[in-house]
């Protein structure tokens, strides 16, 4: 299984095994790490918001239209910010980091 490296708020590196086909939300979740996912996937929030390491970053299937809207949205948006819930695991993305933002904006609640 590809390995998934996320860095936390404290700047902790997390490693998990990543099963193919879950998004990284999920993958986040089965782990207990901390992102929200206000919308469950829905496109609906930006709570899920990760930044990836540049070197990822080309390898990933280009956001949506709708994803970038959403991103729009986001707290702490970077040039290399994507939604955790859009980053579905493949055999292409072995060793993909990603950081969380300091803070999200769920615009859901707002
Ligand atoms: S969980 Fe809401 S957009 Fe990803």
């Amino acid at each position: 299984m590809p390995l998934i490296k996320f860095i936390d708020k404290d700047g902790k590196t997390i490693e998990v095994e990543a099963k193919i086909g879950l998004s990284l939300l999920e993958v986040a979740r089965k782990y207990d790490i901390d992102i929200e996912g206000a919308c469950d996937g829905a496109l609906a929030c930006s709570t899920c918001h990760v930044i990836v390491e540049q070197e990822f970053f080309a390898k990933l299937p280009p956001a949506s239209d709708a994803e970038e809207d959403m991103l729009d949205l986001a707290f702490g948006l970077a040039p290399t910010s994507r939604l955790g819930c859009q980053i579905i695991v493949t055999d292409k993305i072995d060793g993909l980091t990603v950081r969380l933002p300091s803070a999200t904006r769920n615009i859901m609640l707002d």
